[in-house]
């Protein structure tokens, strides 16, 4: 049997292996921190099962740890939580029925380790140690989890209709860990996933989503979202994403594949940034291609103006899929709107009002937009890569240039509406709105600098153009 005594000789396991003792209660670590432990991955967050009450349990370990740490108590859930430091250590009562620490439903202790392990999602997930001082870091192992887990296999410790029906979420959570770890789902449990897809569907939105930001979040996302749509989950969870998928042929001219591109993008930004609102962005930033698709003869397959619609789409898939609709659906949105402009910059002239207007419509976002659009480029022509790349350089050039000279992120037009309308004695109107976005342009233009004195003969200028007299002339802003 294997020892894994010399991976537990952190003072938290000591002590509660001690209060085992003293309440001559068994207690045992289980679950995710033993498998990772086994990985190698360090994590601070520990289950504990003990043959018995966890809440009783946790509070002679809270009693024991003392000052420095805390407990809560879940006494519907029969679970509780004492905190050490950077500790999360969570305690519950073997269980006969199946385990999920989210679960509204009370627990029903009184299980034997056992029945607690084979309740579980996997076997990866079901290994558990002793922390009986007699046989102190023993691996029990019922299912073969570590053999599993040396094998790099997905497997339900039950058969898998019983453990997917016990709780939907699991056929997630397989495609979650096999991503995250990289690991193969076993035949048995995949042909069960497509077979229970649909009872998905009785999960709440917002856990599914959470095992969806985990895919999101791994390193290679692709191979999560893949598993999704060939097991039939992506259609019932996110059928936006799906109807990217497929090729369209005429006269010989076939469109790419939007939905293996976008998973390539996703691939691609995700070596380079950990922000999950990007990697949402990169999601959607095609998702309006389906829609928006003409076939013109003379020029092949078209997709016009699918940043804006996919703009549009944002707010709907959000709510359908309960991200949060606020400012991070704002960002998803500004970048899938402008996720061509720096590609456009880059093919045409790059001139300096060009740029401004970047500058000015992407604000302290412009380099997430310009990461997106560097994963944007999934063309299997080197040459072609290379070239993009190359002149992704020189918008970034630019970019800095103009940026050092006119300060444009974040940026506020140096004559507000009060002066105008002080200027003119106007009311709050249409043409107070006018006059500013004039001078916005110019700016942004190049007619005129980024300054007061520029921008405020320009605005007398063209007011007096318009027939209006100036009633009071205003020296500098009081700011
Ligand atoms: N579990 C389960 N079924 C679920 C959720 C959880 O059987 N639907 C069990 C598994 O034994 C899992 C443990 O509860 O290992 C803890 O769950 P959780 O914290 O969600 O997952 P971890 O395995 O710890 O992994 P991670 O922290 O990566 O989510």
């Amino acid at each position: 049997m294997e020892n894994l005594a010399y991976k537990l000789q952190d003072e938290i396991f000591v002590m509660v292996s001690e209060v085992g003792r003293e309440t001559n209660t068994k207690v045992f670590v289980i679950g995710g921190y033993v498998r990772d432990l086994i990985l190698e991955r360090t994590s601070k967050d520990v289950d504990f099962v003990v043959l018995g009450s966890g809440i009783a349990f946790a509070r002679k370990v809270a009693a024991k740890m003392g000052s420095g740490s805390s407990a809560k108590y879940f006494k519907n859930f029969g679970t509780a939580m004492v905190r050490k430091g950077e500790w999360e250590l969570e305690f519950v009562g073997a269980r006969k029925e199946s385990y999920r620490r989210d679960s509204r439903k009370p627990i029903v202790e009184n299980g034997s380790l056992d029945d607690d392990q084979k309740r579980r999602d996997f076997t990866i997930n079901a290994l558990s140690i002793s922390l009986q001082k007699k046989d102190y870091g023993n691996l029990i192992d019922p299912f073969n989890g570590l053999e599993d887990l040396k094998n790099k296999v997905i497997k339900t410790p039950l058969d898998p209709d019983i453990t997917f029906s016990d709780d939907p979420l699991r056929m997630m959570r397989a495609i979650r860990f096999s991503t995250q770890l990289d690991f193969t789902i076993a035949k048995n449990t995949y042909e069960a996933i497509v077979r229970n897809k649909n009872r998905i569907t009785i999960v709440s939105k917002e856990r599914v989503l959470d095992e969806l930001n985990l895919i999101v979040m791994s390193k290679k996302p692709s191979t999560g979202f893949k598993l999704l749509e060939e097991t039939g989950l992506l259609k019932i969870i996110f059928p936006q994403f799906v109807d990217l998928k497929g090729v369209e042929v005429i006269n010989k001219n076939a469109h790419k594949d939007n939905f293996y591109h976008t998973l390539q993008v996703l691939d691609n930004l995700a070596e380079k940034s950990d922000n999950l609102w990007l990697r949402w962005s990169a999601l959607l930033h095609d998702i309006a291609k389906p829609v928006t698709k003409r076939y013109d003869p003379q020029v092949g397959w078209t997709f016009h103006g699918h940043e804006f619609i996919g703009a549009k789409m944002v707010p709907r898939i959000f709510k359908f899929l309960k991200l949060p609709m606020n400012d991070r659906m704002k960002y998803v949105q500004k970048m899938v709107m402008l996720h061509l402009r720096p590609i456009v910059l880059s093919e045409d002239h790059i001139t300096d009002s060009a740029v401004r207007r970047l500058l000015f419509e992407a604000g302290n976002d412009i380099d997430d937009l310009m990461q997106l659009c560097e994963a944007d480029i999934t063309s299997k022509n080197d040459a072609k890569v290379k070239r993009y790349l190359s002149n992704f350089e020189l918008v970034r050039e630019k970019l800095r240039e103009v940026e050092e000279m006119d300060r444009l992120r974040n940026w506020q037009p140096p004559v507000s509406g009060e002066i105008i309308m002080e200027t003119f004695d106007l009311k709050p109107s249409k043409v107070v709105g006018d006059l500013k976005t004039a001078i916005r342009e110019a700016i942004l233009d190049g007619d005129i600098q980024n300054n007061f004195e520029e921008a405020y003969k320009y605005l007398i200028e063209l007011a007096t153009k318009k027939g209006m007299t100036v009633k009071k002339y205003i020296k500098t802003p009081e700011i």
